[in-house]
């Protein structure tokens, strides 16, 4: 195996998008920002250099950083942020995955800019389960905002209101034709008749749920979240942020002379409360390029579900099976040591004092919680805390296993969602096994959330709509071909049910992937305990981890 090694130096640098320029972070002067590329049982060692005014982390969302939590990433729960002027030096394995994750910004809402993609290639000798593509092309998803994203939120949680959505969604950083002015901004595929391409689609964007397709043609998935899938052919893709979608595209083998152009294009899936998601789109161009070929035309569009198409979103999710091959065996735990329920949702705070809030009342504010606390970040690392076995004024062992409120989709919502306010961590013994019910409250209007894990992949071993019933749905789950992932859409009025082995010591962040949610309380932390044996335990923290 092989150590790859990168510097990434965080900087301010001028773009333009939309007429509109703005200094934005970047890292080496990129935005997308550079590619990692390795493969599965290399070391990946990436030194970080913020120079910068803010804060930063780096977290590399998917990579299971077994025993090595010091180098996840997000702020306050594995480390401090680097300031200004500091550097850390990244440094993980990657084991047991083959695909494509990415990297971002883990505080506040620095990932706006900062994101990239990683390409995890299969080990060298392992059999590929689909033929080898001619080219592969990261499609990364973004959302650029007119204004400072790092104002836009801080504005929100000062209000109680909800912040202001992206101007624009994007492509590999590219607005597109779609949008004023941004023509010139438009991401280009050129492909050639009859070859396959492996396009890696990755949802950076900070709020938003994304369908995605190209006119005329078919993809065919084959790997999410850097795990293999039974293959299948969809023409439009639902992709979480937080969550990759590896697909194969085939180029036409006769597409004619003079060639035509086709538009590949996203919009969101948003079932949530109208006016509070950017619904505009974003489009890229497929285009045949065979020598001699300058202009492309005509022009087709592909046609995308409505916005609140529901019904899509659950037959998709459907379809995804892991491979669950004898080369790629599926290890889903089929006995559950800990059973967890949660529920997700938004409810409302009153607002303090005699203060006027922009919440769904002028009396109160946003908040967002799971099993009705919403957590409270610390100002010192949670790992730290846990690994001098310190936790006493940082955090607290008692995240309950079951909602504190009853619940009840079908009826009425609770009037008071009774939130509060705390530090609370899940505290697992070592390679135990975890069920976890996720169920969408939709308190606030019926919404689904992106619930991503740090330090495993899960299961998704039962989805349904209404309530979810821990007495009844056990016993219907899919315990043999389950799909593997560390982001799964929570459906909006309805639930999903994941198992994972605890088998990575540390501190591992659970959230809603929506950055709104995540920054009104919408995430939680599990404190896995060290195991027996040497490659049980937590690593030693590295010497220049950041300090608070
Ligand atoms: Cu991609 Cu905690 O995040």
């Amino acid at each position: 195996a092989a150590t790859r090694y990168y510097t990434f130096n965080v900087k301010l640098q001028n773009v333009t998008r939309l007429c509109n320029t703005r200094a934005i972070p970047m890292v080496n002067g990129k935005f997308p920002g550079p590619k990692i590329v390795t493969r599965e049982g290399d070391r990946v060692v990436v030194k970080v250099v913020n120079s910068i005014k803010d804060n930063i982390t780096i977290h590399w969302h998917g990579v299971r950083q077994m025993q090595t939590g010091w180098s996840d990433g997000p702020a306050y729960v594995t480390q401090c942020p680097i300031q200004t002027g500091q550097s850390y030096v990244y440094n993980f394995t990657i084991a047991g995955q083959r695909g494509t994750l990415f990297w971002h910004a883990h505080v506040s809402w620095m990932r706006s800019t900062l994101y990239g993609p990683i390409v995890i290639l299969p080990r060298a000798g392992l059999p590929c389960p689909f033929p080898k593509p001619h080219k592969d092309v990261p499609i990364i998803f973004g959302e650029w905002f007119n204004a400072d994203p790092e104002a836009i939120i801080a504005q929100a949680l000062q209000t109680g209101g909800g912040p202001n959505v992206s101007d624009a969604f994007t492509i590999n950083g590219l607005p597109g034709p779609l949008y004023n002015c941004s023509t010139k901004d438009t991401f280009r595929l050129k492909v050639r008749p009859g070859e396959t391409y492996l396009l890696r689609l990755i949802n950076a964007a900070l709020n938003d749920e994304l369908f995605f397709s190209i006119a005329n043609h078919t993809l065919t998935v084959v790997d999410v979240d850097a795990s293999y899938v039974k293959p299948f052919d969809t023409d439009v893709v639902l992709i979480t942020p937080g969550q990759t979608t590896n697909v194969l595209l085939r180029a036409k083998p006769d597409e004619g002379c003079p060639p035509a152009t086709h538009l590949m294009l996203a919009r969101p899936y948003a079932t949530g409360r109208p006016g509070t998601f950017d619904n505009t789109t974003v489009a890229a161009v497929l285009e045949y390029a065979p020598p001699g070929h300058i202009k492309s035309h005509p022009l087709f569009r592909p046609s995308l579900p409505v916005l609140n198409d529901t019904a899509f979103a659950t037959s998709f999710a459907a379809k995804l099976r892991s491979l669950a091959s004898p080369d790629y065996p599926a290890n889903v735990p089929r006995r559950v040591d800990k059973p967890f329920f949660f529920t997700v949702g938004l409810g409302t705070t009153p607002c303090p004092g005699n203060q006027t809030c922009q919440g769904p009342t002028n009396t109160t504010k946003f908040t967002a919680a799971m099993n009705n606390v919403s957590f409270d970040m610390p100002t010192t690392a949670l790992l730290q805390a846990h690994y001098s076995a310190n936790s006493a004024g940082v955090y607290t062992a008692d995240f309950p296993a079951v909602p504190l409120e009853p619940f009840n989709y079908t009826g009425t919502p609770p009037n008071n969602t009774n939130v509060s306010n705390g530090t609370k961590v899940a505290v697992l013994p070592y390679n135990a096994s975890v069920e976890g019910g996720v169920q969408d409250t939709s308190i606030l209007g019926a919404e689904s959330h992106p619930l991503h894990l740090h330090g495993f992949d899960f299961f998704v071993v039962g989805q349904g709509t209404g309530n979810y019933d821990p007495s009844k749905h056990p016993a219907e789950f899919n315990l043999v071909d389950p799909v593997q992932r560390n982001t799964v859409g929570v459906p909006a009025g309805g639930w999903v049910a994941i198992r994972f082995f605890a088998d990575n010591p540390g501190v591992w962040f659970m959230h809603c992937h929506l950055e709104v949610h995540t920054s009104w309380g919408l995430k939680m932390a599990w404190v896995v305990n060290d195991g027996p044996l040497p490659e049980q335990k937590l690593m030693p923290p590295p010497s220049d981890l950041p300090k608070c």
